[in-house]
């Protein structure tokens, strides 16, 4: 069955020119990019899309590098859309993506690392609906 799951391109990557690449990537590994939009984050939105993860030490860099810049996250759909998202981009630290990842191949360093994909179905429909909320 195809479910979806919701990838979003980070500043560092929209400031190097890098959304076509990993659209490509992404289009080449058959995903199906059923929704997409490109927008500046605000503070707030921030705080809201990474509220999982408040209180960790590491929060308020990461709502300040997520706002320095243009984002694009999009909706995609595949069989094991959350499995596959997160096999094609490998683990959180680029350092630690095993080779030919697109974390390994493009990310920065563990914040900067390019991409955020939702890490379970739950979570995805949660994240679907917080940047597309009238999407079928
Ligand atoms: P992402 O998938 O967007 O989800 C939360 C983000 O926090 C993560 O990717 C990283 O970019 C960022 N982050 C920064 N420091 C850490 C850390 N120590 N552990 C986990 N995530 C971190």
């Amino acid at each position: 069955m195809k479910t979806r799951t919701l990838l979003m391109i980070k500043p560092d990557a929209t400031d190097r020119n890098l959304i076509g690449h990993v659209v490509n990537r992404l289009e080449k590994a058959r995903f199906k990019i059923v929704a997409l939009r490109m927008l500046h984050l605000a503070e707030a939105d921030a705080r809201r899309f990474y509220a999982v993860h408040e209180g960790k030490p590491f929060l308020n860099d990461l709502v300040a590098f997520m706002t320095s810049g243009l984002v694009v996250p999009m909706v995609l759909e595949k069989e094991n859309a959350v499995e596959d998202t997160r096999a094609l981009i490998g683990a959180t630290n680029p350092e630690k993506a095993a080779c030919g990842t697109l974390r390994w191949e493009i990310g920065l360093n563990i914040e900067k690392n390019s991409v955020h994909a939702s890490d379970s179905n739950e979570n995805a429909a949660v994240e679907i609906k917080f940047f597309f909320p009238d999407l079928k």
